[in-house]
């Protein structure tokens, strides 16, 4: 039967310790989760300010439901696009200080919007091999040719770019990779979309409210100036604390992207409601600096923690801290016992990232404690001492700094960038 294939494929999947389940929570987003009747800290959402389950967001909700209603009823071209859709664009153009910004109902869909609008046939993408799956799929989806450079090698990239005949060129980039941690040299690849003529596609899903002047973003952070070839999106389901997402940039492009973005035009406006909360939200992250001040310490704290573990970690500046199994099966192990002792990481496994560096998610946020790190850390390093985990010896396999694994030697300018929020706020 047409279904037996994925009889065996499902079985595969377990076979190959690949095999996924959700966990329902009982509780709000928040540092503290309530999952399947048990009570544990919580370092794998992207609510990085915590924001998800903020009183002055729930208060905004109720008063935009009142107001607006739930539902948009129609896409935006039609008749869903609400006031509070239109506030928020404005707002957020201004807040990044773009000419203009268009709301989208999730970061995918943004993603699938812009590179697949801008380009056609006989153009060219040029990605880092480390992107986020949406922009992979945005790139499928174009019908440009697609090139994919090893992780922030800038010379290849520089190469390709050079050797490239295509008739227009985009370079996509995640700005903080998002199962990394670490940052994309954004001035550097503004500087080739320069030099080449191209598009400069940033994904700032996980530095939006949390890098730059005021959270505006790791572009901010940058100071890349405003050229109508830097296209910016930014999600609003992590530091943001609702959903939905944006692209911001010059007024042409927006606008190209209202009249033909398909992930755009045919689907449903998002709820007002959560337009209305996001006008909060971004009041919220602009004046959060002391929550991102907080954050900053509870990296350090974690990263100082870390290095004591025989495990390699990335050299992420980040509230995204990865730590390296390397083995499927080994990473969901750890973070099965994590779990089990009331702490709650991912296990990150192929196919999100590369073969061989199944990882622990860490991700931080602005609602977590001290106190907290510290427990997790006392966790990590009794995992470390748990014979039945088979982890007493530092996994150390033979990685390529470049294609964003972890290098026991750090170039110069990971320290740069690892450095780099504290320098800006
Ligand atoms: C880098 C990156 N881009 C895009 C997305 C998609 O955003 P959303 O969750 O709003 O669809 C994510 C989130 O998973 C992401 O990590």
């Amino acid at each position: 039967m047409i279904w037996d294939e994925l009889e065996v494929g499902l079985v595969k999947l377990a076979a190959g310790g690949l095999f996924r389940r959700r966990r329902t929570l009982d509780a709000p987003c928040g540092p503290e989760a309530v999952v399947e009747g048990r009570r544990v800290v919580a370092f794998c959402s992207n609510d990085y300010l915590g924001l998800a389950n903020h009183p002055t967001l729930i208060a905004a909700v109720r008063e935009a439901a009142e107001r607006w209603g739930v539902g948009s009823g129609a896409s935006h071209m039609v008749s869903g696009h609400l006031r509070p859709h239109a506030e928020l664009e404005e707002r957020l153009a201004a807040f990044v200080e773009r000419d203009r910004a268009l709301y989208f109902s999730t970061g995918y869909m943004a993603n699938l919007a812009v590179a697949p609008t801008l380009l056609e046939r006989g153009d060219a993408i040029f990605a880092d091999r480390l992107n986020h799956a949406s922009l992979i799929d945005a790139a499928l989806l174009a019908r440009a040719e697609q090139i994919r450079y090893p992780h922030g090698d800038l010379e290849m990239l520089a190469r390709r770019l050079e050797q490239s005949q295509a008739r227009r060129k985009l370079i996509l980039t995640d700005a903080v990779f998002s199962m990394d941690g670490d940052l994309a040299p954004l001035p550097e690849l503004f500087d080739l979309a320069e030099r080449f003529d191209a598009w400069l596609v940033v994904d700032d899903a996980h530095g939006f409210g949390v890098l730059g002047p005021g959270g505006r973003g790791s572009v901010a952070h940058f100071k890349l100036p405003p050229s109508p070839r830097l296209i910016l999106m930014g999600t609003l389901g992590k530091a943001a604390g609702a959903s939905g997402a944006f692209v911001a940039g010059d007024r042409r492009v927006i606008e190209w992207l209202t009249q033909r973005a398909r992930p755009y035009i045919f689907t449903t406006a998002s709820s007002p409601v959560i337009a209305a909360a996001l006008l909060v939200s971004l009041e919220l992250i602009a004046s959060g600096s002391a929550r991102r001040a907080h954050l900053r310490r509870l990296i350090r704290r974690l990263r100082a923690g870390l290095a004591g573990l025989p495990w390699r970690i990335w050299p992420s500046p980040t509230a995204i801290q990865p730590v390296l199994i390397g083995g499927n099966d080994a990473a969901a192990r750890v973070a099965e016992h994590l779990f089990e002792h009331g702490f709650w990481v991912p296990a990150i496994r192929p196919p999100t990232v590369p073969v061989g560096t199944a990882r622990l998610r860490i991700s931080l946020s602005a609602a977590h404690t001290e106190d907290q790190i510290d427990a997790l850390l006392a966790a990590l390093r009794e995992c470390v001492m748990t014979p039945s985990l088979s982890l007493s010896q530092a996994p150390a396999p033979v990685l390529d700094g470049k294609e964003g694994l972890p290098s026991s030697t750090k170039g110069e300018g990971e320290e740069r960038r690892e450095s780099f929020p504290e320098d800006t706020e």
